[in-house]
């Protein structure tokens, strides 16, 4: 290490310090910073791609571990992975973007519609076509669906369409103030017994309210009562805010689980939140630097499984590895508790800094960062 196969650059290992017989291995592809998992059992081992930093699309992964079996000339005992040529709709399609594209530059466009979940896209397919002037933001974390949304999007041409791999619940604190004039969530996951998972929370309807112009509306459809009175009672919260209810109206499209919901005779609920408020430009710069300056890596090490709290968030340390050729790699989970960041922080003797990407500059993570920094830095 370094090493390259092919097209892939194999950058180094690191080693769980509780287990070491599981390595992690930095990959650089296509413009994409991941790990590999590999994990060492008797004679055997196991290659996959890690959760944390998976990038999307497949191909990108399933390149690396072929290229991996070979650079480390593995004997393949069993794969489910296979040498097929990468999807030509994926290659060829500039509709997927990434969280940092959104960080740097917000889009220009002056017509922004934004779909959370857009699951198989009907929807979301539906309006880009019928709306060629408006630019749609489709926000999606399930891979699969992304996968066939994005061949969708080649075959039938569209160009307004701009699909990102993200937590819709963080993505909106990225967005300038007065930009959106609609965010749709049609049939968000009900999560009855685990409410704190919803995609609609006090701060999303706040966060929707500041991203929307005023006029622009938050469109919540959902075939859940539970969910229809959780949203009701979010919105009433708001000091100042206005929205319509309607109870099973047609859409011009009817999406996959709205054709299940309609063939049992359930009811569909339709929450319509209007903005009236012109809302002030976000303030804060943040900067994820972490310190160059800082403990030995012995010393970080002791860190291991501990979590630290602030008021409004935390950092876990969730696992430690040693970086073959000097330096530690940390698995952390840090943030408010709510919507925490999964990731990792490289820190060698030449590298100090987050991976795959910063996290995103929200105020929580912001403080957490500090925090982080602070423990590092002794
Ligand atoms: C029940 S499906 C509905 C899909 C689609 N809107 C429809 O009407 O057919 C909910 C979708 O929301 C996605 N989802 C759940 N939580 C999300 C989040 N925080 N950000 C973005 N997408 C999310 C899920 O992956 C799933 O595809």
């Amino acid at each position: 290490m370094p090493h390259t196969q092919g097209e892939v650059r194999f950058e180094f290992v690191a080693s769980n310090i509780l287990h070491p017989l599981e390595k992690l291995v930095a990959v650089r592809h296509h413009g994409n910073e991941f790990f590999l998992l590999y994990v060492q059992k008797e004679a055997k081992g196991l290659l996959k791609s890690d959760k944390l930093t998976r990038p999307s699309p497949n191909y990108v992964i399933k390149e690396a571990l072929n290229a991996y079996a070979k650079a480390a000339d593995l004997e393949v005992l069993a794969s489910n992975v296979d040498e097929a040529p990468k999807n030509v709709h994926l290659e060829e399609n500039s509709a997927l973007r990434h969280i940092g594209d959104f960080i740097q530059d917000f889009p220009a466009h002056p017509r922004i519609w934004i779909e959370v979940g857009f699951g198989s896209g009907r929807h979301l397919l539906h309006q880009a076509k019928n709306n060629p002037d408006v630019l749609i933001i489709g926000l999606e974390i399930h891979k699969t669906s992304i996968e066939q949304v994005l061949k969708q999007i080649t075959i039938m041409n569209l160009s307004n369409i701009q699909v990102l791999d993200y937590d819709a619940r963080l993505f909106l604190e990225l967005i300038p103030s007065n930009r959106i004039e609609r965010i749709f969530v049609h049939f968000p996951v009900p999560w009855d017994k685990k409410p704190h998972r919803r995609v609609i929370s006090d701060a999303f309807v706040a966060e929707a309210e500041r991203a929307l112009v005023v006029g622009g509306t938050l469109e919540l459809r959902t075939d859940s009562d539970l969910y229809f009175a959780y949203a009701l009672e979010t919105l009433t919260a708001l000091q100042k805010v206005s929205f319509e209810v309607h109870k099973n109206r047609d859409l011009s499209i009817s999406s996959k689980y709205e054709d299940r919901w309609k063939r049992m005779h359930k009811n569909t609920y339709d929450v319509t939140m209007h903005n009236q408020i012109h809302s002030p430009q976000r303030s804060e710069q943040y900067r994820f630097e972490l310190p160059i300056e800082r403990k030995s890596d012995d010393e970080v090490i002791a860190l291991s499984g501990t979590i630290h709290r602030f008021d409004e968030g935390f950092v876990h340390f969730e696992r430690i590895y040693r970086v073959d050729g000097g330096g530690v790699l940390l698995r952390l989970a840090m943030g408010s508790f709510d919507r925490p960041e999964h990731l990792y922080a490289l820190l060698t003797p030449t590298q100090t800094r987050y991976v795959p990407a910063l996290p995103i500059p929200s105020r929580a993570n912001y403080r957490a960062h500090l925090l982080l920094g602070a423990l590092l830095h002794g």
